[in-house]
C-alpha cells in the first residue's frame, strides 16, 4: 500500500520539483569578487564566497578564481598538479547553486 502512494507521490510532485538553476558564462562573470564569489568546476556553479576566508587559512587565496570556469585550477590546485582531497570534494558540493548552461 505504501509502496503505491510514493509512486503516486512520484509522478505527482515530479514536473513540479524546482530543478537546478542554469547559470551561463555572462551571469557567472559578474560575481567576480569576494563579496560574490561563483566559480565553476567541471559542470556546476559553486558560490563558495563564504570559504574565501576559510580557504585563506589552508594559504592560498582563491579570489582570483572568482567568477571563472575554476575546473582546471581546482583539480590541480592551481599550479601544484596534485588534485584536492575526497573531503574537498565532499566540502565542494555543499557550495552548489547550480548548472553551467554549455552553449
Ligand atoms: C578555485 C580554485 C581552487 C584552487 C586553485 C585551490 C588550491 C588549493 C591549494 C593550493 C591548497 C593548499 C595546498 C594543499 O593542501 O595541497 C588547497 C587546499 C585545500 N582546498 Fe582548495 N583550491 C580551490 C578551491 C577550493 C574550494 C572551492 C574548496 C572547497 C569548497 C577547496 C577546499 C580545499 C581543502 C579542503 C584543502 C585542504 C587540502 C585538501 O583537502 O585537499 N578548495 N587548495
Amino acid at each position: 500500500m505504501v509502496k503505491y502512494f510514493v509512486i503516486i507521490g512520484v509522478c505527482l510532485l515530479t514536473p513540479v520539483w524546482p530543478k537546478d538553476k542554469t547559470i551561463s558564462m555572462e551571469e557567472l562573470k559578474l560575481h567576480n569578487t569576494s563579496t560574490s564569489c561563483w566559480i565553476l568546476i567541471e559542470k556546476s556553479v559553486y558560490d563558495v564566497t563564504e570559504y574565501i576566508t576559510v580557504h585563506d587559512s589552508l594559504r592560498y587565496d582563491i579570489r582570483k578564481w572568482c567568477g571563472t570556469d575554476s575546473t582546471m585550477a581546482y583539480s590541480k590546485k592551481d599550479q601544484s598538479g596534485k588534485s584536492h582531497s575526497k573531503k574537498a570534494d565532499l566540502l565542494l558540493r555543499k557550495y552548489k547553486i547550480g548548472l553551467y548552461q554549455f552553449d
